[in-house]
């Protein structure tokens, strides 16, 4: 296949010269040979002789009629249909044949187990038909499925059903008409034999909403939590919003092979399964969670995607970031918005940060693409969803509804910018947002520097904040930004506290406070209100005040975690880990033994940040000193307070499965205590006296926890403790899960990912073992990340060995997997892309691979992009 390289520029945007009106498709399903007949209205936009540039590839075309009239006159190229002296206005009948047995890259039309399936964002629809495919051609959609009725039941597609008949040659026909004007990356086909579960919402206005789910048959009770929590979203965006949903029925789908999460498709959404389907067996709490934040997410789209749509892919964060905020504000309206936050944040100072700091680096909007499958990307989506949250913080809760307001009057229906976003929020609150918008043009993360001075006499309290941005490797400029900055400040006593928004727009600004007693803390970017990485130079005495008393939650654990990473600092520099002081322990002790309250906050209040977030912290990351260092702490932490960890977790009481926020809460604080306690065993500490009846009474502890629990969340924690700790029992217990349940494909994929977290190098026979298994598939992105990304993200000691063997076997997997699903091979290669931030000798090594997976030949333009970036 000969791919072209040619890269596509913002600066390059022109309006269409056609505008398609409408399109009315038939598919008549075959496994080796659909065909598809596409009939679609088009008009010439303005007085021009410009040809008609249709997108497609990767079918075989059949036929074309104008009019009615063959047409022969026409140039076809790699990958588009050039059509010129064209009437002004005229019907367009294109007739194509696709083989969706042999798509495994998931993109267009394809087969899902025995289901038929599409995806079209970004670039999907045209593997389907000749189409203008860009998403500012907004056109109606009926679309017409002929399949066998027997072996496909449900034909389904966006819209409300119009049509079904049984045809002579005994196939079924069904017919979808979708009233809203959409583009074409917005449409779906589905057609399988579905357990279905149906429901009913009836919207504020009165409109009844059929809501029907469709998963693999005797799934049916397992998306119980995902149809409930659909129902959740519906109700909050008419209350947080005012938006309803607008079509008669509202369908999800649940399919195993699937290259993202899921997808918002008008009507019907397709989810990957394991964002739909959760039981207290099958499914983490964590996955509980996901599931509810995806749903809501996909939903909010009917409005900030689908009714207001991009005008073209550079504006992807208009939808991207926006919903991720809206699903984010949900997810804390339905639980904590201390801990949903504390998620967010920890997704930015890992990925996002890394991809700002290496060579894919990119502003939330980008300037140019190769390929943008690769633009799907942390910074479009959570840094996006962070830009929101600044208009968010800026202009208040009632200033950004203005705003959103003023949005959708404006635009629905049409195909805006990122830029008429921020005009609504401005023109709606009559603020200059003009120095914000550089947000959207810059890459980077910045850096905010923080120095205080207080004058007891003038009982005058001074900030001083000083932002600044390195360069990234995309090159753009790098201005002073408008940083929304929290601050809390607290007496030592407690009597005095005040909380304040600073903006600082310059690069340096002081900011005085008066009438300050003596002895205040300052408490800064408290709610994390800006993407910045802090700079501060604060004792651990403040940091542990701080913990203690800030108002905000999320700033307490900040502080907590700035003590770590304080610790790993010091670390590194000794090239020893420290002691942990004593008066960080007293710290533990007291939160192992406080009231029953708020567990899940105090279990994150006692995690130490991971290796990730560490790692983002230095501009050449001392590996092998971060592990070291984590791994001396944890253990300091298990055998100074075996007791307490002990003590903790059996005054936790343990009741049948519930997602509930005060179970989860205690599961996490258990797991936490587990995990800790499985260290204080690991084979390198024993050291007291006691250590062997200790270890006794920990290793029934984590073995009970196991087999006494009814649930995957209590099994996970004692399988990850264990794996984690390299204790034996890990095996025997994995064993049991895999025999019990490892015929689930979800369960598969925990097992596997457990598996690849053990941190020997044993890793890598376990892995050769794991892809011979027969529920194991290089063609479904599921089964391959749970055993590659798990092993290259969760363990990092073997992912990193000195000797490239970590490495190598990334490269090999990316490499293989790139000729049957490109999206998949260029998201797996993230982590080898950051090359230059390791030591020399790691550096080569990963260099070498990342050369040879660049003249590997037919290399997709996915990987291209990403890997030549890199070695660039
Ligand atoms: N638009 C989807 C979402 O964020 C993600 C997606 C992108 C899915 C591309 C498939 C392909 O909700
Ligand atoms: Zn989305």
């Amino acid at each position: 296949m000969s791919q072209s390289r040619q890269i596509k520029r913002l600066a390059d945007y022109q309006a269409p010269a056609f505008l398609t009106h409408s399109i009315e498709l038939e598919f008549v399903l075959d496994p080796a040979a659909t065909q598809v007949t596409a009939i679609s209205k088009i008009s010439r936009q303005g007085a021009h002789q410009l040809p008609l540039m249709l997108d497609g590839h990767g079918f075989e075309l059949l036929g074309i009629w104008l009019n009615n009239v063959p047409l022969t006159d026409y140039q076809q190229t790699d990958e588009q249909l050039v059509l010129s002296q064209l009437p002004d206005e005229f019907e367009l009948k294109i007739v194509t044949q696709l083989n969706p047995a042999e798509n495994t890259a998931l993109e267009g039309l394809y087969l899902s187990g025995g289901a038929y399936c599409t995806q079209c964002e970004a670039e999907g629809f045209r593997r389907i038909t000749y189409y203008q495919d860009r998403p500012d051609v907004l056109a109606v959609f009926t679309t017409h499925i002929i399949a066998d009725g027997k072996s496909y039941p449900h034909l389904l597609s966006n819209g409300n059903l119009i049509a079904d008949t049984l045809l002579a040659n005994g196939q079924r026909r069904v017919s979808w008409f979708d009233p809203f004007p959409k583009p074409c990356y917005l449409f779906a086909l589905v057609a399988g034999d579905f357990d279905e579960l149906t429901d009913s919402y009836t919207t504020g206005s009165g409109r009844e909403v059929a809501l029907k789910f469709y998963v693999d048959k005797g799934n049916q009770q397992r998306a119980v939590f995902a149809l409930e929590s659909l129902k959740r979203a519906m109700l909050w965006d008419e209350q947080e919003f005012g938006l309803e949903y607008d079509l008669d029925i509202y369908m999800v789908v649940a399919v195993d092979f699937f290259n993202m999460g899921a997808m918002e498709n008008k009507g019907l959404n397709v989810f990957n399964s394991k964002y739909v389907l959760a039981n207290p067996q099958t499914a983490t709490d964590v996955d509980y969670f996901n599931i509810e934040s995806i749903i809501g997410h996909e939903y909010f789209h009917n409005w900030t995607g689908n009714r207001v749509t991009c005008r073209d892919w550079f504006q992807l964060s208009l939808k991207e970031g926006l919903t991720v905020f809206r699903d984010q504000q949900f997810s804390a309206a339905m639980g904590s918005p201390t801990l949903c936050r504390i998620d967010a944040i920890k997704t930015i100072r890992t990925a996002q940060f890394a991809e700002d700091a290496g060579p894919m680096a990119h502003p939330i909007r980008p300037e140019q693409v190769l390929e943008m499958n690769n633009f799907y990307t942390v910074t479009v989506y959570d840094k996006g969803a962070e830009v929101i949250r600044m208009q968010h913080t800026l202009l208040g809760q009632a200033g950004f509804r203005r705003g959103m307001d003023l949005y959708f009057q404006r635009f629905d229906g049409k195909a805006v910018t990122c830029d008429d976003f921020v005009q609504a929020m401005q023109d709606a609150n009559e603020r200059d947002f003009s120095q914000f918008r550089r947000w959207y043009q810059q890459a980077g993360t910045p850096q905010l520097r923080v120095t205080s001075a207080q004058d007891d006499a003038l009982a005058s309290f001074t900030l001083t904040l000083q932002q600044h941005t390195d360069a990234t490797a995309d090159g753009s400029p790098k201005l002073p930004l408008v940083l929304p900055v929290r601050l809390e400040l607290i007496s030592l006593d407690l009597s005095y506290r005040q909380q304040h928004l600073l903006v600082l727009t310059e690069e340096r600004q002081s900011f005085v406070f008066e009438q300050v007693p003596a002895n205040v803390r300052a408490v800064v970017l408290a709610d994390f209100s800006a993407p910045v990485k802090l700079l501060q130079q604060i004792s651990l005495d403040d940091l542990l005040f701080i913990a203690a008393n800030a108002s905000d939650g999320v700033a307490r654990w900040d502080a907590m975690q700035q003590i770590w990473s304080d610790l790993v600092r010091q670390s590194v520099v000794a090239a020893h880990p420290v002691l942990i002081p004593a008066s960080l322990l007293a710290m533990f002790r007291q939160l192992l033994d406080q009231p029953l309250d708020d567990l899940e906050f105090t279990a994150e209040l006692l995690a130490l940040p991971g290796f990730d977030t560490l790692a983002e912290q230095y501009p050449q990351i001392p590996v092998d000193s971060i592990l070291d260092t984590l791994q001396s702490f944890r253990q300091q932490i298990a055998s100074q307070l075996t007791a307490e960890l002990t003590r903790c977790y059996q005054r936790l009481p343990r009741q049948p499965y519930q997602y509930q926020s005060m179970q989860v809460g205690i599961r996490k604080l258990q797991s936490l205590c587990l995990g800790y306690l499985a260290q204080a065993i690991s084979a390198t500490v024993i050291s007291q006296k006691n250590a062997a009846a200790d270890s006794d009474v920990i290793t029934q502890l984590l073995q009970q926890h196991y087999l006494q629990a009814d649930n995957m969340t209590d099994r996970q924690a004692t399988l990850t403790a264990a794996v984690q700790a390299g204790l034996d029992l890990a095996q025997p217990l994995l064993l049991d899960l895999l025999e019990k349940d490892g015929h689930d494909p979800l369960i598969f994929d925990k097992w596997a990912s457990l598996q690849v977290s053990l941190p020997t190098e044993k890793v890598f026979e376990l892995i050769e073992n794991i892809v011979n298994y027969p529920q194991f598939s290089w063609n479904n992105p599921n089964r391959v990340r749970a055993v590659f990304s798990a092993f290259s993200h969760y363990n990092p000691q073997q992912f990193h060995r000195a000797d490239g063997r970590g490495y190598q076997l990334l490269a090999s997997i990316v490499g293989k997997i790139d000729h049957s699903n490109p999206q998949l091979a260029a998201r797996l290669v993230t982590p080898l892309l950051s090359w230059k931030r390791y030591d020399e000798a790691r550096q080569l090594l990963i260099q070498q691979q990342l050369g040879q997976l660049r003249d590997q030949p037919g290399l997709s333009n996915d990987l291209f992009e990403k890997v030549a970036r890199s070695l660039s």
